[in-house]
């Protein structure tokens, strides 16, 4: 018998955060389910947080945990990063809020553009959920076509056309493998906008080339994650993504790549890695330095449908000073260095766990591309591969994986409780120790 259970950590986990317990009761009363995310929910409730510095956050019960969350990727600085504070500070101090635009905007755009070869254009909004649906209506004015294909498990925010297939019902009709039929991942959304996604399989090139084909007249975009985020870390093979370009490029389909988490891979971010340049990307997540901002960009060509009138797109807080500065302020300590102590970590957290898992014969992995977000959790059995989003659910043992989630937490360590954790340039040789020891305590512990 194991000797730690779900019924165990749950026990432990209420304990341990009953004031936030209360405060999402409290909630309730007001705003629906408590808090406006739901991505908040860690188990039965979420953690409140009372404030954080560098690698940590403490909760409102005065618990000092690692933070491997880091706002789901974005706090590639953790916390109260001192070039950023001094940063704000003084941008603050000449106003925040402005019907004029400052020269911070451009120097952003700068940055990326110098950094990342396929930009040459920037546009600015306040999250990547709006700048997704900037560079679809971009496709679509370019291309004058309507469907947008993407992934079945790809995230690309919450919006009508794109919340699509992200997380379909396993247990419905979600059609067969190669094929997969495009479905809501909300009420709410119109059947003309589910109508007009074509979905993929990750990694299916047979499957991918068929279907592209067949719909081609049609479809104004491909979008996808290299490595999906939130839909289970399924990493896009390097033949395949040479093939996407190749294939989207013949058919007149607008390649964009959603790098709204996979920016931190490096300095070019992961299309940097994998040398192959899509038509747009899509940014977010660090490029704020922790306010919201998004951005969408790409050629010169593509993107002048922005500056024809051909395409409008507007917003109050779109390219808001305080995002920008802390934006620059942090993009600006992603050096080369930076990116390489950051995946140099992600490297010896996957090989030290995935080691000892193996020596053991456990079903436990730590998986992704080895970049600074990676996803833990027990499979069905041990040494499967997920190549795709239905290997992913299949195989998943979502149980292990929540009670490891919740354990971590127990003992002051804070993951996205779904099971991927990112990591952040404050976080020491000690702190990686620590969790990588915990971890192997857990794990052992609930394989008994
Ligand atoms: C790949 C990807 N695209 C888009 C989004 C939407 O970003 P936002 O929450 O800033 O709207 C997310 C958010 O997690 C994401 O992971």
């Amino acid at each position: 018998m194991s000797a730690i259970t779900l019924e165990s950590s749950l026990a432990t986990f209420s304990r341990r955060f009953d004031v936030s317990a209360k405060l999402t009761e409290r909630g309730k009363e007001v705003v629906p389910g408590g808090y406006s995310r739901n991505s908040f929910n860690f188990g039965p409730h979420a953690i409140y947080v009372e404030g954080g510095d560098g690698a940590y956050i403490s909760t409102v019960e005065g618990h000092r945990l690692l933070d491997l969350n880091n706002n789901f990727t974005v706090n590639v600085l953790g916390h109260n990063h001192p070039a950023v504070q001094r940063t704000l500070r003084q941008s603050i101090e000449s106003g925040v809020s402005f019907g004029n635009p400052v020269a911070l905007e451009t120097e952003l755009a700068q940055l990326l553009v110098d950094r990342i070869p396929s930009i040459e254009r920037v546009q600015f909004s306040c999250s990547a959920s709006e700048s997704c649906m900037s560079a679809v209506r971009v496709a679509r004015a370019f291309t004058g076509r309507t469907k947008i294909a993407k992934f079945e498990g790809g995230y690309h925010g919450f919006t009508d056309p794109l919340q699509v297939s992200w997380h379909p019902d396993h247990d419905g009709d979600c059609g067969p493998d190669d094929a997969p039929k495009a479905i809501p991942d909300s009420g709410g959304i119109p059947a003309e906008d589910i109508a007009n996604v074509v979905v993929l399989t990750q990694n299916d090139r047979e499957g991918t080339e068929r279907i592209l084909r067949a719909h081609a007249s049609e479809i104004a975009c491909l979008i996808l994650e290299l490595e999906s985020a939130s839909g289970g870390l399924v990493t896009l093979e390097q033949g395949y993504v040479e093939s996407l370009r190749e294939l989207t490029s013949e058919l007149g389909i607008v390649l964009i790549f959603d790098e709204t988490v996979t920016l931190r891979a490096g300095y070019q971010g992961m299309q940097g890695d994998y040398g192959v340049a899509p038509d747009l990307t899509v940014m977010g997540k660090i490029i704020g330095g922790g306010f919201p901002l998004g951005a969408v960009g790409g050629s010169t060509e593509i993107m002048s449908v922005l500056e024809s009138g051909l395409v409008s797109i507007s917003g109050t807080h779109h390219g808001h000073k305080i995002a920008l500065a802390a934006g620059i302020a942090t993009m600006r300590e992603l050096t080369q260095g930076a990116f390489d102590r950051l995946n140099g970590t992600a490297k010896r957290v996957m090989d030290e766990l995935n080691d000892w898992s193996n020596q053991r014969g456990s079903s436990f992995a730590v998986y992704g591309k080895g970049i600074s977000h990676l996803a833990y959790g027990f499979m069905r059995e041990p040494g499967l591969s997920i190549r795709t989003h239905r290997d992913y659910w299949r195989n998943f043992d979502g149980t292990g994986t929540q009670i490891c989630s919740l354990e971590l937490a127990n003992r002051g360590f804070f993951p996205v409780a779904r099971g991927d954790f990112s990591l952040s340039l404050p976080m020491t040789d000690d702190d990686i120790t620590a969790f990588i020891e915990t971890t192997k305590e857990i794990v052992s512990g609930i394989e008994g």
